[in-house]
């Protein structure tokens, strides 16, 4: 608001100290309230919320979701957009603890058949919550319960898929024998979003929800599909129709794939697209989702756009969370016409829009090199490999033309192409000015000195074991901290969003074991590690806050604090991997810790309303918190006394004036 170009933005906040405590804890003037907590009816037909509720599958299909990750704000017009919107929220994963806390734990949930209504509640608790808030006159926000927006996309809600995997052999089931739909959408860690005003949902730890006993492909190996029991074994639970569980067992069990499920995970691992308007038109579902498969499969973070230029192709990022992966752009084939442009609150066909952009164009894998350059390798059949070989015979497909061959195994093309192992790559975001992208590389325990070879055959359930490409990554430019437990943020700018080349650079790295490995100057008044979730905070005039969010188990850091909320106005960095003080010593009064989460928690998700005076985040798998939530208003810097029933919810944090926040 209202600053000139020549007055740099500073943060109007003092640092907050660490906090262990069952409360979220904001700055001076600030104050916190907890929203839509898992469990919040969307509608009046399964009656209330209480601590010693049973939750069964239609009160769950019919309320907020479980564990809070990604979201994001839509507005039903320009003019009321800072006042209300439908909130578009990812659900996760499930605490199976909290949720059958009324009858003491999941019944046999390590081994035997499970009950089929556990699974279905289990399965309704995942995947996304579509929910209008309302400011209200007294500056306190509120669930619209019953408005015509509420929704709830479960693992097991029918959508389509769309892109060059749609239709293909890869993916015929036996519920559909044509390869063009699937049944959930699940594990969805971090999002997007599109110009024209549709929800990117991203499947990341899908592949427990399977398993594969044998006739196993490449790529159940590659991402991890489980050999034994599924996470929460599903595919143990008796009676359903249509395969409703049977299909979380791949193991091949007919003659042909459209008489079993051995390709159902082969429909897993996308970027999701959902109208959160709600408009069905392109869609044969109900849903209006469509899965587009041409970003690629993997365990996807998060999927942002890139800066939108007119009569250019628009593009995202995307990143794949496990050790040693590796990150993405999708360059559309389409040229942005800005026509195309979300209008608010209209109901007309976005996902026709969402076609257009998103299911022609070429994926690329980023390779970093040592001297600060970087490229974008093409990930199509005809590319040529690090070892000279067209990508369709490397990957020993059967043709030049199969595309959908190449997604299906998206992490041994980049393998073969020479893309960059990265230290966990989770969120990015755009600077929208600048169109310089930062990304956060959450920390890395298979990274060593030297590096050991590759290895191709984990098909453990382990999610923390993964990142199959290497068995450990030798250390590289962006990623030079052996064993790297504080994580960094890297940033890189491209000349033009769409080409093949880009400068890159370390923002700042999280804390370490020595001074010397503190490469950034953290003090306790800004340390972190584990950095997760992130949001350039476009502020005008090229000026912007980024905002770091933390998810993390270094005990160098938890010592002191719980998982956090940090602030920094991205300024003059040293650029070149070989200088690692990477914020000038000048700045880093200007990276703050804003505010601090419930004990266990990891906060992630962030957004704030156009006019900036409400910021939201969400605090994912707290211990015990928070203690008042049959309120739809509390102070949330109240610490909890007392055992309670723990709720993932979302936190709108405000300035007690009605402010801009934090400057
Ligand atoms: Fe679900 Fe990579 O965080
Ligand atoms: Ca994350
Ligand atoms: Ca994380
Ligand atoms: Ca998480």
């Amino acid at each position: 608001g209202g600053s000139s170009e020549a007055t740099p933005l500073a943060l109007a906040f003092a640092s907050i100290r660490g906090s262990r405590t069952d409360a979220v804890v904001v700055p001076e003037g600030y104050v916190a309230q907890v929203l839509i907590p898992w469990g919040t009816p969307l509608d009046n037909s399964v009656g209330a919320w209480s601590a010693d509720r049973r939750v069964t599958p239609e009160y769950q299909a019919a309320s907020v979701g479980m564990n809070h990750d990604g979201m994001h704000n839509f507005a039903l017009s320009e003019e009321s957009a800072s006042r209300e919107f439908i909130m578009a929220l990812n659900n996760e994963y499930i605490d199976q603890s909290a949720l059958w806390a009324p009858q003491g734990g999941p019944t046999n949930a390590k081994e035997g058949a499970r009950p089929a209504d556990e699974a279905r509640t289990e399965i309704n608790a995942h995947g996304v919550t579509l929910v209008k808030l309302k400011l209200g006159s007294d500056g306190q926000w509120n669930d619209e319960r019953g408005s015509r927006y509420n929704r709830r996309l479960t693992s097991a809600t029918p959508i389509e898929l769309a892109g060059p995997v749609r239709g293909s052999d890869y993916v015929v089931t036996a519920y559909s024998t044509n390869g063009t739909r699937t049944r959930g959408t699940n594990n969805n860690c971090a999002n997007g979003f599109t110009p024209w005003g549709t929800y990117l949902t991203c499947e990341e730890n899908w592949p427990n929800v399977f398993t594969k006993a044998s006739g196993r492909y490449k790529d159940d190996d590659r991402l991890g599909v489980p050999t034994g029991r599924s996470r929460y074994g599903w595919e143990t639970a008796q009676g359903g129709t249509n395969g409703e569980f049977a299909r979380f067992d791949a193991t091949p069990s007919a003659a042909s794939a459209s008489g079993d499920y051995r390709n159902e995970p082969r429909t897993f691992g996308y970027v999701v697209e959902i109208d959160p308007y709600g408009n069905t038109a392109s869609v044969s579902t109900e849903t209006a989702a469509l899965k587009r498969t041409h970003i690629g499969r993997f365990r996807h973070e998060g999927c942002w756009p890139g800066k939108v230029i007119e009569g250019e192709p628009v593009v995202f990022y995307t990143g794949h969370d496990s050790r040693n992966e590796y990150i993405y752009k999708f360059v559309s084939k389409a040229k942005w016409d800005p026509q195309d442009a979300n209008r608010p609150g209209q109901d007309y066909d976005r996902l026709a829009i969402g076609a257009k952009y998103l299911d022609e164009g070429t994926l690329y894998v980023a390779r970093f090199n040592d001297d600060g350059s970087g490229d974008w390798l093409p990930l199509t059949p005809d590319a040529t490999t690090r070892d000279g070989r067209p990508l369709w015979q490397a990957l020993e497909l059967a043709n030049e033309r199969d595309l959908a061959g190449v997604i299906i195994n998206t992490c041994d093309a980049a393998d073969f192409m020479g893309a960059t192992p990265m230290d966990r790559p989770e969120w990015g975001t755009v600077d929208p000015s600048s169109g310089e992208v930062y990304m956060t590389l959450t920390n890395n325990s298979k990274r060593t000195a030297e590096g050991t070879a590759a290895t191709y055959t984990n098909g453990g359930s382990d999610v923390e074991e993964l990142g199959v490409g290497y068995a450990t990554a030798p250390v590289n430019g962006p990623n030079p901290r052996p064993d790297n437990e504080g994580g960094q943020v890297i940033r890189w700018h491209e000349p033009s969003p769409a080409g093949t080349s880009f400068e890159w650079e370390i923002f700042v790295f999280g804390a370490a074991e020595s001074d010397a490995d503190n490469y950034s100057g953290l003090t306790e008044l800004n340390q972190f590690a584990s950095p997760d979730g992130l949001w350039y905070d476009d502020r005008g005039d090229g000026k912007g806050i980024l905002w770091i969010e933390t998810d993390n188990g270094y005990d160098k850091v938890t010592d002191y604090t719980n998982d956090q909320v940090l602030a920094v106005v991205p300024g003059s960095v040293s650029r070149g991997p070989g200088d690692k003080a990477v914020i000038d010593a000048a700045d880093q009064a200007q990276l703050k810790r804003f505010a601090v989460g419930p004990n266990g928690c990891e906060v992630t998700g962030i957004f704030a309303t156009p006019d900036k005076t409400s910021l939201f985040i969400n605090i994912q798998h707290p211990g015990n918190w928070p203690a008042n939530p049959g309120a739809s208003v509390q102070d949330a810097t109240v610490a909890t006394s007392g055992e309670v029933r723990p709720r993932a919810s979302t936190v709108v944090i405000r300035k007690r004036d009605g402010g801009e926040i934090a400057v």
